[in-house]
């Protein structure tokens, strides 16, 4: 267990106008306690909750990753198949060795190593071009601004077009479009690498990397409905906001404070007005990935079980 301290950024003013300054709260420092295990077993939980509302039928798990959190077993018992589609080669083959050891339950899995947005293979290669024909930095980051704003998704769909009663989809969201600017960041930092300061300050970047990133995960959501039958069941989960964590000694962390990593602070703000709710919930995911001084993040994650109508 792990003791995360946050710091409230507020002061805390008591008293009278013009009382002396012992009357005056600082910074208060609130402990919470946080389980290292909690995400991984609030994952499956949600997930084994989401399979009993759907009907038979075919369960998809988007970004599935090496699934260390996913019970693809037990989706294997409940559905004809399961689809599992990431981008990362090394984490799908990581999967597909696993599902071999379980020979009983080897056929019902089927693996696609593509991107789900589309994008990637659009986006890159005209990137490359601008950053290879560009002169300035400013003038170049301007046009890769533009690229992300006019290049459409072309969101996956599976071959046979067939439909889905549950589809997975955790941690994910918010993934999309990092994926797409990590490699834009790439492209333009190798041909101008001092520009990396400027670069995560530059306002009309930012503000256009926002639009991007909301776009893409709104038009995730939908695409979700496209993939489902009808009345089928949606499991969703994201990491809403973000921290760095420092470690102060072997059982206690602290944190400054957290950033937005979605539109809102309420995941469930994605979903439509017809969409049915069916459960929410929230957890602290402490996440030991040293980041220069940081210990690594701490994420506050949700998640929603909803049925397409
Ligand atoms: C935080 S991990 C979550 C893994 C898994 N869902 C879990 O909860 O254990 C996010 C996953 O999304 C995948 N991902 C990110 N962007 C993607 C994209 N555009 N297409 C396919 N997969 C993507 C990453 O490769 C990674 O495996």
């Amino acid at each position: 267990m792990l003791r995360v301290r946050t710091q409230t950024a507020r002061r805390r003013l008591a008293g009278k106008t013009g009382e002396s300054e012992k009357n005056v709260q600082f910074d208060r420092q609130v402990f919470q306690e946080v389980d290292g295990d909690t995400h991984a077993l609030s994952t499956v939980a949600l997930i084994v909750e989401a399979a009993e509302l759907a009907g038979p039928g075919r369960a998809a798990v988007l970004g599935c990753g090496s699934c260390t959190e996913i019970p693809i077993r037990l989706l294997n018992e409940n559905f004809s198949y399961v689809d599992l589609v990431d981008l990362d080669a090394q984490a799908l083959r990581i999967v597909e060795a696993q599902c071999r050891q379980w020979a009983d339950a080897n056929d019902g899995y089927r693996f696609y190593c593509t991107d789900l947005t589309g994008l990637i293979s659009q986006i890159v290669p005209r990137a490359q071009e601008i950053v290879a024909a560009a002169t300035d930095p400013v003038g170049c980051l301007d046009d890769l601004g533009n690229l992300l704003q006019t290049t459409a998704p072309a969101f996956w769909r599976p071959p046979d077009e067939e439909r889905y009663s549950l589809i997975v989809c955790a941690t994910v969201l918010t993934q999309l479009q990092a994926t797409v600017r990590k490699r834009i960041g790439t492209i333009f930092l190798n041909r101008f690498p001092h520009y990396r300061d400027a670069m995560s300050s530059d306002e009309r970047w930012r503000r256009r990397l926002w639009n991007f990133a909301r776009r893409l995960e709104d038009g995730f959501i939908d695409h979700l409905e496209t993939l489902a039958v009808p009345g089928g069941i949606i499991c969703l989960s994201a990491t809403v906001r973000v921290g760095w964590l420092t470690k102060v000694d072997a059982q206690i962390l602290t944190t400054d404070g957290s950033w937005i990593a979605t539109r809102t602070s309420r995941l469930a703000d994605y979903l439509r007005p017809w969409d049915e709710i069916i459960a929410e919930y929230e957890w602290k995911w402490p996440r030991n990935e040293q980041e220069g001084p940081y210990w690594g993040r701490l994420y506050d994650v949700q998640a929603i079980i909803y049925r397409i109508s």
